[in-house]
């Protein structure tokens, strides 16, 4: 029998044989750029000076008659994303819950990207089929999810929110009587979705998108941590049954976005049980607590959840998208099944065939999975919980320089790896200067901090602040102090130079 390796070379890569080649074809691009000095967290210079650069590495906007060749475009790319791209490495990069990803999982997913197998299906890839049935099992094991439990990976958190959202209404349809995919949500009534004030924005637009609109959700107040109050939880579903709306579900926040902070998960879990209600807890960030033994009891009660959202592209380090959505039990994800002719007859499905197309909206799928089993097998629950408890260590670091200057006011402490601040100054506006150093730390190329905007007094304007997400385990204390360091000279740089008038134009955002 001839190996398809065996023969001749042809003017084509290889489709569906190429892990060696794709190895290849990597480490030659990687060579390209290795030994180049170390860069800036993002590109040196003004946003529409580096687009504008990126423009002109590529040329005119027409597809080229002839191609260069393909080692040639790959180390074309690799040269473009290493000199105007994102440097997650660098230890002053602390912008956004995007971690510089593992290497092997980089790799696990150029293998995932080499099978081109897809979930939907067991003729479209058996293997990662297995593989996805394994990891969901373990991580709701780890969540204490019941054994009637499944999941299914997704493009992201606000995704796996919508596919939650979405379950929650049909299960609220179907209690009452009402298929949603026939009836349409008009049968529902006026159905309203309860999350804390500070919940993620993909709430919303899940609500939106699922035809129950952004009015459906109803924001509960939280305490001076960001955390959603159950007796408010309970004031509000009393008002809203008086007025003859319909609660049909509650979204607990286990990580907040900005702050890291956990909604209290009993009691809120108490309250959604006594209701009826379906209880989804948005875990995209906070799940990764569960690694390690001294985070983990921040969830408890996250095992009453009839949902969770979790994303290991966030605690995790995996490269996006590594997203699931887990369900307490796996006949609820019934509103999504579907037989397709040439997908998953009848017949196929009795003879073993079937996939995962009845658990998400998406078709074809790819094997996110891969990435995010090898990573488990890799480093096991422990090493996952040492880079969170390492990141968790850098916050207090961070949290401590800032309550030991005068210059800095502490917004919000570290729960898990982000800290919240502002700089305070006498004579210029301090949300503007905020805002300012931010972008000014960017521009340079010294470091990338991220901001919100806080409501520091009670019944005050929101303000601007700025954060860190701390998710470099290679960072250390000294790095920290350097950066904080640049923060005070770029500070008072701003504070000596005053404010340029773009500078007072943006960043002033009070809602
Ligand atoms: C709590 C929470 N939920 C959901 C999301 C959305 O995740 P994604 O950006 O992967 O869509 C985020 C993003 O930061 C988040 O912090």
């Amino acid at each position: 029998m001839t190996d398809m390796t065996d023969r001749p070379p042809t003017r084509f890569s290889r489709p569906g044989h190429g892990w060696q080649q794709v190895g290849q074809q990597l480490m030659s691009a990687a060579s390209t750029v290795a030994g180049r000095a170390p860069r800036a967290p993002l590109p040196v210079g003004a946003p529409d000076e580096v687009l504008a650069q990126v423009a002109a590495e590529l040329g005119p906007q027409d597809l080229p008659a002839a191609g260069i060749g393909e080692q040639a475009a790959l180390n074309r790319m690799a040269q473009i994303v290493h000199e105007y791209g994102l440097n997650l490495t660098h230890e002053l990069c602390a912008a956004h819950l995007q971690p510089p990803p593992l290497s092997v999982a980089v790799a696990a997913d150029a293998l995932a990207s080499a099978t081109n197998a897809s979930l939907d299906t067991y003729d479209s890839g058996p293997a990662t089929l297995a593989i996805e049935e394994w990891t969901v099992q373990a991580l709701a094991r780890l969540a204490g999810l019941p054994a009637t439990s499944g999941g299914v990976f997704g493009p992201g958190g606000s995704y796996s929110n919508l596919l939650a959202m979405l379950i929650a209404r049909d299960q609220a349809g179907a209690k009452r009587g009402i298929d949603i995919r026939h009836d349409g949500v008009v049968a529902l009534g006026d159905p309203v979705v309860l999350c804390s004030r500070v919940a993620h924005f993909s709430v919303q637009r899940a609500c939106a998108a699922l035809g129950l609109g952004e009015s459906a959700v109803v924001t509960v107040d939280c305490d001076d941590e960001h955390r959603m109050v159950p007796s408010a939880l309970s004031a509000v579903l009393d008002s809203l049954e008086e007025a003859g709306r319909t609660p049909i579900a509650v979204v607990a926040t286990a990580g907040t976005t900005d702050f890291g902070t956990v909604d209290p998960l009993p009691l809120i879990a108490d309250i959604a049980y006594e209701r009826g209600l379906w209880l989804h807890v948005d875990a995209a960030y906070g799940f990764g607590a569960l690694f390690s033994d001294r985070f983990a009891g921040l969830l408890s009660g996250i095992d009453r959840a009839d949902s969770i959202t979790l994303d290991l592209h966030k605690v995790g380090w995996q490269p996006a998208a590594a997203s699931l959505l887990l369900l307490a039990d796996t006949e609820s994800f019934s509103s999504l099944d579907r037989s397709v002719a040439y997908l998953n007859p009848e017949d196929d499905l009795e003879a073993g065939f079937g996939g995962q197309l009845g658990l998400t909206l998406q078709t074809t799928r790819r094997p996110d999975v891969l990435k995010v089993a090898t990573t488990l097998m890799a480093y096991g629950r422990n090493g996952l919980g040492e880079m969170l408890e390492s990141c968790h260590e850098l916050a207090l670091h961070a949290q401590s320089r800032v309550a030991s200057e005068p210059q800095f006011e502490l917004v919000s402490e570290a729960t898990l790896t982000t800290v919240v601040f502002r700089y305070l100054c006498d004579e210029l506006d301090i949300d503007q200067v905020n805002a300012e150093v931010r972008r000014r730390l960017i521009s340079s190329g010294t470091a990338l901090i991220g901001r919100t905007q806080v409501r520091i007094a009670a019944d005050g304007e929101p303000r601007t602040c700025l954060k860190l997400t701390l998710l470099n385990p290679e960072t250390t204390a000294d790095d920290i102090e350097r950066l904080f360091d640049e923060i005070v000279r770029v500070a008072l740089e701003v504070e000596s130079e005053g404010l340029a008038p773009a500078a007072l134009n943006v960043g002033v955002a009070h809602d």
